[in-house]
């Protein structure tokens, strides 16, 4: 149980960590990305600006006199172009030139491909009347810049990676730190609860004993006190069987690995239909059997037992008169499937998950005379998976239930 509640524990953990460094990654690279992006623009106008400053224009024509730029503004990943009024390329500059024709709006175009490149186009003015006379457009490779993303999101990446297995560690170690005291307490209650019946155990034998020889020598006494010794006698044992199914049950969780015999099952449900058909006569109840093979487990006769006496005592309790309960058992495959199946009362679904919570019962009302104390199933469940199985329950209101245990098979030696 603390097992699942750690690991719970530890997956919100990790999932509350990645989705944090997962948009603190987006954010850092969308962040640098822009402005790395800003960066090469602002660059690009800047060199494109000088180029169409210094152009000549003559009779509204611009002509490129030089090779002005080629070495002083032109390092080796940049390139110029000037263009006329319609378009035409007049003159150019450069490695990394743009294979694309001037753009109609936009001025900054990006060239995809094996080696991407970004160009800048401005308008080149005559001074004298303001008038566009032609264009330049500065273009650089944008490897330098594919390059540096690159390496960031190989930081990054790393960097995270590094993060989860680091918090994954720490996770695992901070889940522990703080189940801790939960397990110990959880350990002192179940403590408590097992001390409390052993202790309780010596005064209602007492109690049960006293009652008995008052009992035995009743000759004397009056009729109502007799009648009042038969209800202390009673109410003891009424009490003896829930604390030691308490005991039972505090027990049943500390002892993690009950004996492993091998428990022959066809034998024991035999024997608890033999047991329970004076109790079923009474009801008019048809209790029969429906076993298939010999079955075997490893286990625990005492407690297996119990598991399957406590399942067939609640369908007879359960059921009215005239209704029938029947057990069967087959093997398939690994695993032993056995249904106890009656025709009851059953319950309503909002309960299903409830029935098995130690002292839960449909009908809180009734009193512990009729011999339940709501603890049958908690044992039944805690029998069971101590021995590695599972039990389920299906129900209908008022046609019946069946409760279904799923135990691994064992083969007879
Ligand atoms: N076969 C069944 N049919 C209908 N209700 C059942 C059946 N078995 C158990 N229940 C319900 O589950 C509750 C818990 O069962 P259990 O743990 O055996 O306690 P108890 O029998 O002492 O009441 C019962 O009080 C009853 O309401
Ligand atoms: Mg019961």
């Amino acid at each position: 149980m603390f097992e699942k509640i750690r690991y719970q524990l530890l997956l919100y953990y990790l999932a509350i960590l990645v989705s944090i460094l997962g948009t603190f990654t987006v954010a850092v690279r969308v962040v640098f990305t822009q402005s790395l992006k800003k960066q090469t623009v602002e660059k690009l106008t800047a060199l494109g600006q000088g180029a169409a400053a210094n152009v000549e224009v003559e009779k509204g024509k611009i002509q490129v006199t030089s090779d002005l730029y080629s070495k002083t503004l032109i390092d080796g990943d940049h390139a110029l172009e000037w263009f006329d009024i319609q378009g035409n390329v007049i003159a150019k500059q450069g490695k990394y030139i743009l294979k694309l024709p001037l753009p109609g709006k936009d001025k900054v175009q990006i060239q995809t491909g094996k080696k991407r490149v970004e160009g800048v186009t401005l308008p080149v003015i005559n001074s004298e009347n303001g008038q566009v006379v032609g264009y330049v457009r500065a273009s650089q490779s944008l490897e330098e810049f594919d390059e540096n993303i690159n390496k960031l999101d190989l930081g990054l990446g790393g960097g995270i990676v590094l993060a989860l297995v680091l918090s994954s560690v720490g996770g695992v170690i901070l889940t522990s730190k703080a189940m801790q005291p939960i397990e110990e307490s959880f350990q002192r209650l179940k403590q408590f609860t097992a001390d409390a019946s052993h202790e309780l155990r010596s005064p209602l034998m007492a109690i049960k004993s006293n009652a008995a020889v008052a009992l035995k020598y009743a000759e004397g006494m009056r009729e109502s006190d007799a009648k009042k010794f038969q209800a202390i006698a009673s109410a003891t044992n009424q009490m003896t069987s829930l604390t030691e199914d308490l005991l039972l049950l505090a027990r049943a969780d500390q002892i993690l690995t009950p004996k492993r015999d091998t428990v022959n099952l066809t034998e024991i449900l035999n024997n608890l239909v033999q047991l329970d058909q004076s109790q079923a006569q009474t009801k008019q109840i048809n209790l029969k059997a429906d076993l298939k093979g010999s079955l075997y487990l490893l286990g625990d006769t005492v407690q297996i037992t119990r598991l399957f006496a406590n399942l067939i005592d609640n369908a007879l309790q359960y059921t009215s008169v005239g209704g029938s309960v029947e057990v069967q058992a087959r093997q398939t495959g690994a695993y032993l499937y056995i249904n106890v199946k009656d025709t009851g009362i059953g319950i309503a679904p909002e309960h299903l998950q409830q029935v098995f919570e130690r002292f839960w019962r449909a009908d809180q009302a009734r009193s512990y005379r009729d011999g339940g104390s709501g603890l049958g199933l908690a044992i039944a469940q805690s029998i069971v998976h101590n021995h590695g199985g599972l039990i389920t329950v299906t129900s209908q209101m008022g046609v019946g239930s069946c409760f279904t245990v799923r135990l691994p098979a064992d083969q007879p030696l």
